[in-house]
């Protein structure tokens, strides 16, 4: 198996260069939807992880964001998120990354997420641990959200109709601070890492969490929905933690689905 992740960290770290390079030149961006962004450096680095994968595992499927995959009767599936964190690239914010994850017969097998901004490569394998650039990483110790640091996100469809401002707001109260960072994949990397105690988010795709979930559960942590219940790549909502505040999250979460908010938001004025 070392060798899925070792081709998918090759083919990461080269789809990273050619990132950079239109990052450095601020590439134009067009909308997907109203809020959904889009440019060439997405569809560049999709076409290069596609050819490339293509070319390595011609029976595998690919599920890529930008739709350049294909589908296949191979038990083998990588999901592709050629560039996370689309709306950061395009204001030159630069936290981004792209992200590969692969399944076996529905269940995750390997997965590496790489941010060229740090040079830092993220890579796990089922049974084999979690890794940054090749050392070990855990997931951290902290014990009550009270001295937690948490990340969240707000994807951009569906804005009008996704409740995450109240569980941000409530967390934000409760934990030493909530952080939005814009990339799905690095949020689940810095959890794998220790950098963050806990990350939630409603309405992500496969691609944004294939390789971190796998990240998140090698290095000792927990992946479940928002409701603590079982988690797949379908799931409305991921809640992924060191597990131990997982319990006190799911609660917390649990009291504010049903209304109930042990903080209300201020008033305006
Ligand atoms: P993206 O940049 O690849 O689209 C932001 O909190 C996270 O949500 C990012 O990882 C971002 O990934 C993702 N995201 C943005 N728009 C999305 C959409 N329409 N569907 C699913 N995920 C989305
Ligand atoms: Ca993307």
């Amino acid at each position: 198996m070392a060798s899925f992740v070792e081709a998918a960290a090759e083919i990461a770290h080269e789809a990273g260069s050619l990132l950079r390079h239109y990052f450095e030149r601020r590439v134009a961006f067009e909308m997907k939807g109203d809020y959904d962004l889009v440019t060439e450096a997405d569809r560049a680095s999709e076409k290069l992880v596609v050819e490339r994968l293509s070319k390595q595992f011609p029976l595998h499927g690919i599920v890529a964001e930008e739709g350049g995959g294909h589908d296949s009767p191979s038990e083998y599936r990588w999901y592709v998120d050629p560039l996370d964190g689309t709306t950061n690239f395009a204001h030159s914010y630069p936290v981004w990354n792209v992200t590969l994850g692969l399944e076996k017969a529905g269940e995750l097998i390997a997965g590496v997420v790489f941010d060229p901004n740090r040079d830092e490569l993220f890579t796990a394998e089922r049974g084999a641990g979690a890794f940054l650039n090749g050392r070990r990483i855990h997931v951290s110790g902290a014990a009550r959200v009270a001295d937690s640091l948490l990340s969240t996100g707000f994807p951009n469809h569906n804005r009008a109709t996704n409740p995450n401002i109240h569980f941000f707001h409530e967390l934000a109260m409760s934990a030493h601070g909530v952080r939005r960072g814009g990339s799905a994949a690095i949020d689940l990397a810095y959890v794998a890492a220790g950098r963050l105690d806990g990350f939630w988010e409603i309405g992500l795709s496969p691609w944004d969490m294939a390789a971190g979930i796998l990240l998140v559960e090698e290095a000792g942590g927990v992946c479940t929905d928002m409701r603590g219940t079982g988690h797949h790549l379908k799931s409305p909502h991921i809640l992924a933690d060191n597990g131990a505040i997982h319990n006190e999250l799911v609660s917390l979460f649990g009291a504010i689905w049903l209304g109930r908010f042990p903080h209300a938001m201020p008033p305006v004025a």
